[in-house]
């Protein structure tokens, strides 16, 4: 690998755990505010859900600038989202519930915005494990049509998100509208290249 991506990629790697890092000193600090467990919960199911964003403007990014080596960062992006969801779980078992299932149990049971949580999670995990490069030659072209539930996960976040909120709209909004976008942009793209496929196929072929 070229020394110069090699070291780009050292950099995101660490850029991206500045999220952490910043929570790290936030806790030392005791800057969580009166409610430092939740607090901690809500910081990190925030920051997966901005790196699903984050992931899924790759393509877009590197269709608009043209600039291909993006998506060198895309498999990185994505699995940061997993980390953070990842830490946002552990939270949620440990911190918040002290590991107690039965409460856990029944928590899951009595409210759905976890189940859309859960199913989020359970989408960016097999995409996280599948994400090496000979998982990816192995599974061939179901590897691309798996991949693509992303859009699903980041949809379940969204309600999940919506779903438990107390307050203020305008941020889950705003993550529905870069989600809709990133999508609409997907549909098109896919729309314009099945265009393109068929004007390829000459008449009587189809
Ligand atoms: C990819 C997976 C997930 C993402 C992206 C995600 C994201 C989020 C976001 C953005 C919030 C709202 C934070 C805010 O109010 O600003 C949230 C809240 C919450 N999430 Fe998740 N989540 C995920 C999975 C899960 C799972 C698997 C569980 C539990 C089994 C869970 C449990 C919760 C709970 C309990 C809250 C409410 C926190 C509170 O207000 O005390 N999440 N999540």
């Amino acid at each position: 690998m070229d020394i110069q991506i090699k070291n780009r990629k050292l950099v995101t790697l660490v850029v991206c755990l500045i999220p952490l890092l910043w929570l790290f000193l936030d806790i030392a600090f005791g800057n969580l505010g009166s409610n430092p467990i939740q607090a901690l919960h809500i910081r990190l199911g925030d920051w997966s859900l901005r790196f699903l964003c984050i992931t899924l403007a790759v393509t877009p990014i590197q269709m608009m600038t043209r600039w291909r080596g993006m998506s060198d960062y895309r498999q990185m992006l994505g699995l940061y989202a997993f980390f953070y969801a990842t830490l946002h779980l552990l939270a949620y078992l440990v911190v918040d519930n002290n590991l107690m299932w039965s409460i856990i149990g029944t928590d899951i049971i009595e409210s759905p915005y976890i189940w859309f949580g859960v199913v989020a999670y359970l989408i960016v995990f097999a995409l996280a494990i599948t994400s090496p490069k000979w998982v990816m030659k192995s599974m061939g072209k179901s590897w691309k049509k798996l991949h693509r539930l992303i859009y699903v996960s980041s949809i379940a976040a969204i309600i999940h998100y919506f779903w438990q909120l107390k307050g203020n709209l305008a941020e889950p909004l705003l993550y529905s509208i870069i989600i809709f976008f990133l999508l609409l942009f997907r549909v098109l793209l896919w729309k314009t290249r099945h265009e393109l496929k068929e004007m390829m196929i000459p008449k009587g072929y189809e």
